[in-house]
């Protein structure tokens, strides 16, 4: 569905004034992701999870390697050219725009203003008053609502490929649960190749394969039992207490 062979990005370091190695922050990654499959990708922060989703959507171009989509080279394709193939991507942070409404957004990612078409997609979220459709997509509305439309421009693409930057940042705990099945859903209904950058466990376990990038590269692909140890290790500052045989109270006054 997706392929990557032998993928690298690289930049200047910056931190180097006599412009000193450049950093390569994705190292030789090659890994095929497949039709109708829900990846979860995880790992460290600063790992490359960010980079790699970038790279899939053509945000980032790869310093080295190629990029296939059911066959076909699209390594030089723009972001454009690879979104009408069927390929959709959510930022970590949804952008907002001032004077522009949902029902705006929604309509030209769905490609239609009809009413009737706005509201199946909408009822799709679960958002079942029409009303939220004429809100403004600006700063008054809260994180989980602005992540609601932003998975709603999505879905109403219908993409092939749809790849999901840390969907969980800036939403409650309560709205993970419905967004999670939303995106299995979607994935049943439509075969829809997922790919979720989180480190929430309900979309690892959510997922039919768990991808850990660390340092740019691939360090363990499998289920997500498998990825636990690693996972584990890579939690240096849990919240586990400190404080053994005192009370929390007495420890931390
Ligand atoms: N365009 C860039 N220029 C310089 N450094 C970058 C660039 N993009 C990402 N990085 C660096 O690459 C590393 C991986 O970043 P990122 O992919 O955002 O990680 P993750 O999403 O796993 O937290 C980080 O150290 C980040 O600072
Ligand atoms: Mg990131």
């Amino acid at each position: 569905m997706i392929e990557l062979k032998n993928v690298s990005f690289v930049v200047p370091n910056e931190e180097s004034t006599n412009g000193g190695e450049p950093k390569e922050i994705i190292k030789d990654l090659s890994f095929t992701f497949e039709e109708g499959k829900f990846y979860g990708i995880t790992g460290p922060n600063g790992g490359g999870k960010t980079t790699l989703a970038k790279l899939i959507m053509g945000i980032n171009p790869v310093t080295s390697g190629k990029i296939f989509f059911r066959g076909e080279d699209i390594t030089d394709l723009s972001i454009t050219e690879r979104a009408r193939k069927g390929i959709a991507y959510g930022f970590q942070h949804s952008a907002r725009f001032k004077g522009t409404t949902f029902r705006d957004l929604l309509s030209i990612a769905a490609g239609t203003d009809n009413e009737d078409e706005l509201i199946k997609i909408i009822s799709r979220l679960g958002i079942c008053s029409i009303d939220f459709l004429d809100n403004p997509v600006n700063s008054k509305l809260s994180g989980g609502e602005i992540k609601k439309i932003e998975l709603a421009t999505i879905i109403a693409r219908n993409p092939k490929v749809a790849i999901y930057d840390e969907p969980d940042t800036g939403i409650d705990l309560w709205t993970i649960g419905p967004m999670v099945e939303l995106l299995k859903r979607e994935k049943e209904a439509f075969n829809t190749t997922t790919m979720v950058v989180s480190h929430n466990k309900a979309f690892l376990e959510a997922a039919d394969d768990v991808i850990l990038i660390r340092g740019g590269k691939i360090a363990y692909e499998g289920d997500l039992e498998g990825a636990k140890p690693i996972l584990e290790d890579l939690s240096v500052c849990g919240f586990s207490n400190v404080c053994e045989g005192e009370s929390y109270a007495e420890c931390y006054r």
